[in-house]
């Protein structure tokens, strides 16, 4: 089979977006815009992906490191679309073919470009096109009577009837790279514009006998540009939307499907439920009838199943075990570790702590740096001081260890199994198992106290 090339045409300016970030870096759905196309060409086993970039190139490289199967090219000045393609081309094999795909249209999907790819290998041009209701601002796809193919006018150069045109090219089309070579070499920038437009190659394929193969988009979205901030929250609308149908499809309940923003993975298990106003960020995974309550944020989490989230926590690089019990209220952050049927109640915040089977943190807690049994009952007010302004230390509580409310626990300190930590007690020496330990100043007790009284002024 020909290997299949892509060159991803990112280097415009993007100023209608009003913004320092180069365009193909603003995210939509969390990501930018760029990895979409990305991911959509890696989902066609591309064989080479080559971006041609300008503005702001350095920063949009920076932020792809890495990424080894992307090959950069530097399109210093923007005279056009076809120029931009003959900038990659020298990278390419002739006998293979090449799909050109757009930075700023992220939401082109595999399964539509495969046939146009296909349609390439069989020594065709394969060009994607879009019925629009009001085409202002698109080249328009000029067909014979017999309704074949015959060329592309950009708007500035079209005559008032080919502006009625309602078939607009999307710009992404797939052919033999070798004919591509050739036909890009002949391009001129005679039109209203100056430009070299990719577009006359379409007129080339005709002039030389091959035929060009339409095909039309069923959703409009899915080739429509990011140009300025409106279309990328039109966009983004719409890409959560899909997120939303692709949850309930694979079982779970949102109660409001336009309240629910995945910007990342999110994999649900059966019967989910998922109140409104909850936003997933990363790579999130909920297992079996989790149900999460409004206004929570989940980021690169993993959640067991019949786990229940109250209102308003904001959970990130955490496990959490089955039938475990979070908030409202709640901030879990990374290196969190609950076990089974943990409690964590509200204003309780958890960091890089291990909290062991049927454990209770109900109230108003901090807990860093730590390790905890199972069993163990944490008052409302307890602090781990794990901080000594200078180095961070650790905090264990053993199994069925009662820590009191209101207490400090000063780390490095061990609690014993089974201990007891008198309310309002300041711990900084380790507790032996089964003992209890109390530190709190003894009570004075004054009867008929006569509180001091201000001199009046004269
Ligand atoms: C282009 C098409 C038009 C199509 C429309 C779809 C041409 C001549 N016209 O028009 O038929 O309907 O897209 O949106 O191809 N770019 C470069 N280097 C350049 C010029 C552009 O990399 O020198 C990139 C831009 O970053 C952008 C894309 O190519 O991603 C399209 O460029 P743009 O200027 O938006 O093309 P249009 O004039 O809208
Ligand atoms: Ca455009």
């Amino acid at each position: 089979m020909q290997q299949l090339s892509v060159i991803i045409l990112a280097a415009g300016q993007g100023k209608r977006m009003v913004s320092d970030l180069p365009k193909v870096l603003h995210l939509l759905g969390g990501r930018p815009l760029l990895t979409h196309v990305l991911s959509a060409a890696s989902g066609l086993e591309a064989a080479i992906c080559v971006v041609v970039y300008g503005h702001g190139g350095e920063t949009v490289k920076s932020t792809f490191v890495g990424e080894s199967s992307i090959l950069w090219v530097e399109q210093a000045e923007q005279l056009g679309t076809g120029h931009a393609v003959a900038q990659a081309l020298p990278l390419l094999d002739d006998a293979g073919v090449t799909l050109v795909l757009y930075g700023d249209v992220p939401l082109i999907q595999s399964e539509t470009l495969r046939p146009l790819v296909d349609t390439a290998r069989q020594n065709q041009l394969a060009l994607l096109t879009v019925q629009l209701a009001d085409p202002s601002g698109y080249g328009r796809i000029v067909r014979s009577d017999q309704g074949r193919v015959q060329r592309i006018v950009e708007e500035k150069d079209a005559t008032p009837s080919e502006r009625c045109l309602s078939e607009g090219n999307t710009g992404i089309l797939a052919v033999s790279t070798a004919k591509l070579r050739s036909w890009v070499a002949e391009l001129t920038n005679e039109n209203a514009q100056g430009e070299y437009y990719l577009t006359d190659v379409i007129a080339l394929a005709v002039r030389d006998g091959v035929s060009v193969q339409p095909f039309t988009v069923v959703e409009p979205l899915e080739v429509q540009g990011v140009n300025d901030r409106r279309q990328l929250a039109e966009l983004e609308r719409y890409y959560q939307q899909q997120q939303a149908e692709n949850l309930m499809r694979s079982g779970a309940t949102l109660l409001d499907p336009n309240r629910v923003d995945v910007r990342g993975i999110l994999r649900t298990g059966k019967d989910v439920v998922i109140d409104v106003n909850v936003v997933f960020e990363g790579t999130v995974r909920l297992g079996d009838r989790v149900k999460i309550g409004p206004f929570c944020v989940l980021k690169d989490a993993v959640i067991g199943d019949d786990v229940e989230i109250l209102s308003h926590c904001r959970i990130e690089g955490a496990e959490i075990g089955p039938g475990a019990h979070i908030g409202p209220f709640a901030r879990l952050r990374p290196e969190t570790r609950l076990a089974a049927g943990v409690h964590i109640g509200n204003f309780v915040e958890t960091k890089k702590t291990d909290i062991g089977y049927g454990s209770k943190v109900n109230h108003l807690t901090y807990l860093g740096d730590a390790e905890i049994g199972s069993g163990v009952n944490v008052g409302a007010g307890t602090i781990t001081c794990n901080y000594d302004g200078a180095n961070k230390h650790k905090t264990i509580i053993e199994d069925d260890a009662f820590i009191g409310s209101n207490s400090s626990l000063v780390a490095p300190v061990r609690i014993g199994q089974g201990a007891t930590i008198g309310a309002g007690s300041s711990v900084s020496r380790d507790v032996p198992d089964g003992s209890l330990c109390l530190i709190r100043a003894p009570r004075k007790e004054v009867a008929n106290w006569q509180r001091p009284v201000k001199p009046k002024k004269p």
